[in-house]
């Protein structure tokens, strides 16, 4: 029996948490949920948006799946997603884009994946005023944060049988920071000569993507390219609706969807669950689950191309219980 931490979240993050839960419980993994309120809804509860026994429950579970959280805009609280990835050193974000037949987009046959650094560069927030009218940011890139990140795409690609790893950087104009991400990804990548090694410079690397996706395979990049890029990826195969997402550290995990909470549709059983059915099905792999999580995924990709029990982004007018019911019904 697997322990974990489930946070349904705010907005839509309730009905799609349901909708998940409820799919797993299909495939016959014993899972006991630790529910958890974090973001907007624990701030009536516990006064905050990150109450200690949620960080309780995650170090003692180590992995949890995750609903969207709310983010005030301009005030109130901080994003309760990078707290957690700091204080759980979660490294590694993973971000596949795959694409789906029966949802709208330009390409075909797209399968890639970006492993984006999660904790260092422009991101780490040392940034402050000088004076009135001018202001500054550090990026930070270490030898130890790129090491770890480099590995990581080079096992991710390993362990799932793919045959590439483009590094992403701009060490022609960053040669300090950028150049010490290139040196590292090349050491790295002389550990695994199995695999094919390749470097793009971000700019070029954004066209290579829009002109000719199939050429790539896995992406690794530090933090800020691997956002940009990563959205541009599930901007490939349809949008954020499709989009899953996982944040790998040493000891702990924790898997959600790209999109956020979509206040609008909150309580309405409206949302599309599938990015976090697809977030859920890389936990399954993760702890070991691979014939649930390919069950689930084949049976989510049967209900995408029929189109008949989907949810309104994708064309259709099913609840997402509905639709999460009819992928329960396509599992074997
Ligand atoms: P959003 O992703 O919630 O919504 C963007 C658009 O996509 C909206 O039109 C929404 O209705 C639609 N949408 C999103 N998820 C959908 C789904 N599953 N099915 C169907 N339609 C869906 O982004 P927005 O509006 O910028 O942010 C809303 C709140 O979510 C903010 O407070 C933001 O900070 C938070 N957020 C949280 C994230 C997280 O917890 N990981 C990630 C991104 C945003």
């Amino acid at each position: 029996m697997y322990k974990i931490t489930l946070i349904p979240g705010d907005g839509i993050g309730p009905d799609i948490t349901a909708a998940v839960k409820k799919v797993i419980a299909a495939t016959g993994v014993p899972i006991e949920w630790d529910e958890q309120l974090a973001g907007e809804s624990a701030v009536e509860s516990y006064g905050t948006p990150l109450p200690e026994t949620l960080l309780e429950s995650i170090r003692k579970n180590k992995v949890a799946l995750k609903g969207p959280l709310t983010t005030p805009i301009g005030t109130g609280f901080r994003s309760i997603n990078v707290a957690l990835r700091k204080e759980f050193d979660l490294y590694a974000n993973i971000r596949p884009a795959r694409s789906y037949a029966g949802i709208r987009s330009r390409y075909e046959n797209i399968d890639l994946v970006v492993i984006r650094e999660n904790t260092e560069d422009l991101y780490a927030g040392v940034e402050h005023m000088v004076g009135e009218d001018a202001a500054e940011s550090i990026k930070i890139i270490t030898r130890k944060g790129s090491e770890r990140i480099c590995r990581f795409a080079f096992e991710y690609a390993k362990k799932n049988n793919r045959h590439k790893v483009t590094a992403v950087h701009k060490a022609n104009i960053m040669k300090c920071t950028d150049g010490l991400f290139l040196e590292v990804a090349r050491k790295v990548a002389a550990d695994y000569p199995d695999l094919e090694f390749e470097e793009r410079i971000v700019d070029n690397m954004c066209m290579q993507l829009v002109q000719k996706p199939e050429n790539y395979d896995v992406l690794v990049a530090p933090n800020l390219y691997g956002d940009i890029i990563s959205d541009l990826c599930a901007g490939l195969v349809g949008g954020l609706g499709v989009a899953p997402s996982a944040n790998i550290g040493e000891n702990c995990a924790i898997f959600e969807a790209v999109h956020g909470s979509a206040p609008k549709y909150a309580g309405l059983d409206k949302a599309n669950p599938t990015a976090l059915i697809l977030s859920s099905v890389i936990m399954l792999r993760y702890l070991g689950e691979e014939d649930a999580a390919d069950n689930i995924e084949k049976a989510l990709a049967a209900v995408i191309k029929e189109g008949k029990s989907v949810t309104y982004d994708l064309g259709g007018s099913a609840k997402g219980m509905e639709m999460a019911e009819a992928v329960i019904a396509k599992m074997s």
